[in-house]
């Protein structure tokens, strides 16, 4: 089965992202993918967060905007179908959940069927949850990472796409070690992203928990 692979015809892949704050990994995509070579486009940027610096960061590479804060819904439910419309309003290929700090409801997926992926800064399973740096440092870990992996109805249970180990020294303060997994992001996610857009992600058919990459 192939997850969300691209058209075949000159039309760009087009991706919605969400963002909760400073969307520095969405500024990778936008410099990395957004109308490169790869044929891939952001159509939308949405954020939970009016401050967001990610939507600051759409706006300044003319990309379309959207602003959905829980404080204007009275369910969960409803602030993600509402956000759901507006992303199929803009036919959406690909969200990816680049920081995005809500979790997604099952109706949401139910809309983007193996069409969600999310980036967080730990090596999943190990250290899910809101504060992953912050529970690893203290955990007394000496090696973390970056994981990239399709959502879910679980908190960071999803099938994983790419993953990369970071290496924590005995002197890294959570500052110093998130600088570092954010260069690891900024490489990961785009890559994850041009791999899917490029249809060379499936499932294992014996086992749909093992995400399968064709050779590049
Ligand atoms: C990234 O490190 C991402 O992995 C993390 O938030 C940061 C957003 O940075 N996501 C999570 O922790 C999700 N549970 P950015 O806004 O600069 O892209």
């Amino acid at each position: 089965m192939n997850a969300a692979a691209a058209d075949t015809g000159e039309r760009p892949f087009r991706l919605g992202v969400l963002v909760s704050g400073s969307g520095s990994n969405l500024q990778s995509i936008i410099d990395k993918l957004h109308h490169s070579s790869a044929n891939i486009e952001i159509a939308l940027v949405v954020s939970d967060n009016h401050k967001a610096q990610g939507l600051t960061r759409a706006a300044e590479a003319g990309i379309s905007t959207a602003v959905f804060p829980m404080i204007d819904f009275e369910e969960r439910l409803e602030h993600d179908l509402a956000m759901a419309a507006e992303l199929e309003r803009h036919e959406v290929e690909l969200v990816v959940l680049a920081g995005y700090m809500m979790l997604v409801t099952p109706a949401f997926l139910d809309r983007f069927p193996y069409k969600v992926i999310n980036l967080h800064p730990s090596l999943l399973p190990a250290f899910p949850g809101g504060s992953p740096i912050e529970d690893t440092m203290d955990y007394g870990a000496r090696v973390t990472g970056v994981t990239v992996h399709y959502v879910d109805e679980g908190a960071d249970t999803g099938p994983i796409i790419l993953q990369e180990a970071v290496e924590i020294k005995y002197n890294d303060t959570v500052q110093s070690l998130r600088e570092r997994i954010h260069e690891v992001e900024h490489r990961l996610l785009p890559r994850a992203i041009e791999l899917i857009a490029g249809g060379r992600v499936s499932f294992d058919e014996e086992n749909p928990r093992r995400v399968v990459l064709e050779d590049t």
